[in-house]
């Protein structure tokens, strides 16, 4: 990010610190509690969200080098998502071409070859169908047309995309937009995976999403986590027409006013915080991100499954000077965000499923919030959210 662009962040939440204000979407409004709870609009959310549209699975240093995979289980399919022999990101259905059987259960790691473990059909990182035990007995296939079954995939600024469908298409200029240029910028396809969790969570998966909308909390559910580091109530915030961009304020920023501009970096002082249309997020710090993606449960509204990955600066990794291991860090992330966010919204969940709340509200200084639900409402068709 240019530096110019850079300040002029800074500058924004200076301003907000020193008049008391935050941002102001000049309304509050209303969200009807259904949308945390309907199977009718979870049906539809998964249809036209998740299997019609471009997934992000992980990120360029989760396939670090050729032979490198990573699997996933989500959306009813089983992906085989590799780096083939020339360095390509590709993405197959994990499923055996004889009888259908996975052929890798790993989540990640490297292999030359992907040996079924029914009949040991094998098959190469690119997919090809290598070679089947007995070809004399089985009987005569041809094998350029065995190969696993492929699904679109596309890499670009550090983000490596699949659609669910064979036949799905991936405009990543337009599914990246906004963030693309920021994630070039900050150099995010060279970062080094470091270590995965998941967190099985009773709460919709877009009250998952929410927690990470606001900085109005901060001073309350996490007074002892995250207000001692940063400023409450107080954040930038861009958007696109489907993704947004949010800078949380770090204290560190009161030490800015002491240096000249010249040397004023946004991360670090500000904390960049990017969604991704329609359930990844983005956490940047100084020399760190981590990407939570939030899938829905196949089965129950009231249920997702949120996959944190942490990433680090290729650069920085090992270096002395930085606070803290990254493992450290990834535990703290735990004990804030599934521990305090996400037990708080799943108290949200029992309310909406009581049936007795018809609706929660976002403030004026939740611009976010108002954004993230309008957005997957325009996307089904559905009417604004009205104001209370
Ligand atoms: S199902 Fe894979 S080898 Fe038979
Ligand atoms: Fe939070």
């Amino acid at each position: 990010m240019k530096h110019d662009e850079q300040v002029r962040l800074l500058k924004q939440l200076i301003h907000q610190l020193d008049t008391g204000t935050n941002l102001d979407a000049g309304i509050v409004l209303r969200n009807p509690a259904s949308a945390y709870t309907c199977p009718d609009l979870a049906a539809r959310e998964r249809q036209d969200f998740f299997l019609g549209y471009p997934q992000m699975i992980g990120m360029s240093g989760d396939l670090p080098e050729p032979g490198s995979f990573l699997t996933l289980d989500e959306w009813g399919a089983r992906i085989l998502a590799t780096r083939d022999e020339e360095g390509r990101f590709r993405a197959f259905l994990n499923a055996c071409r004889h009888r259908g059987v996975q052929i890798e259960a790993q989540p990640r790691g490297k292999r030359k070859h992907f040996v079924c473990p029914f009949h040991a059909w094998t098959y190469s990182s690119g997919g090809e169908l290598v070679s089947i035990p007995k070809p004399d007995h089985f009987g005569e296939i041809d094998k350029g047309c065995h190969g696993l079954i492929e699904l679109p995939a596309l890499e670009k600024h550090g983000v490596l995309l699949v659609h669910p469908g064979p036949d799905g298409v991936i405009d990543a200029d337009r599914v990246l937009e906004g963030l693309g240029p920021d994630f070039d910028d900050w150099g995010f396809a060279d970062y080094v995976h470091v270590a995965s969790d998941v967190y099985d969570m009773p709460l919709n998966w877009k009250l998952a999403i929410d927690t990470f909308g606001e900085t109005y909390h901060f001073s309350s559910l996490h007074r002892n986590t995250l207000f001692p580091i940063f400023h409450g109530n107080v954040q930038g915030f861009d958007h696109w027409e489907r993704n947004h961009r949010m800078i949380l304020c770090v204290r560190e920023i009161d030490q800015l006013r002491h240096r000249p501009e010249s040397e004023w970096k946004l991360r670090g002082a500000g904390f960049p915080v990017y969604w991704l249309f329609p359930n990844v997020i983005f956490n940047v710090g100084r020399h760190s991100i981590t990407v939570v993606r939030v899938v829905p449960h196949p089965d129950e509204v009231g249920r997702s499954v949120s996959h944190v990955s942490f990433y680090f600066d290729p650069d920085e990794l090992g270096n002395p000077q930085v606070e803290g291991t990254p493992e450290e860090f990834f535990e703290t992330f735990a004990a804030i965000i599934r521990d305090e966010d996400y037990v708080a919204a799943s108290k949200s969940q029992r309310s909406a499923e009581s049936g007795l709340q018809d609706w929660f509200l976002f403030g004026r200084n939740e611009p976010t919030l108002h954004h993230y639900h309008n957005t997957y409402r325009k996307v089904l068709g559905l009417p604004p959210l009205e104001e209370a």
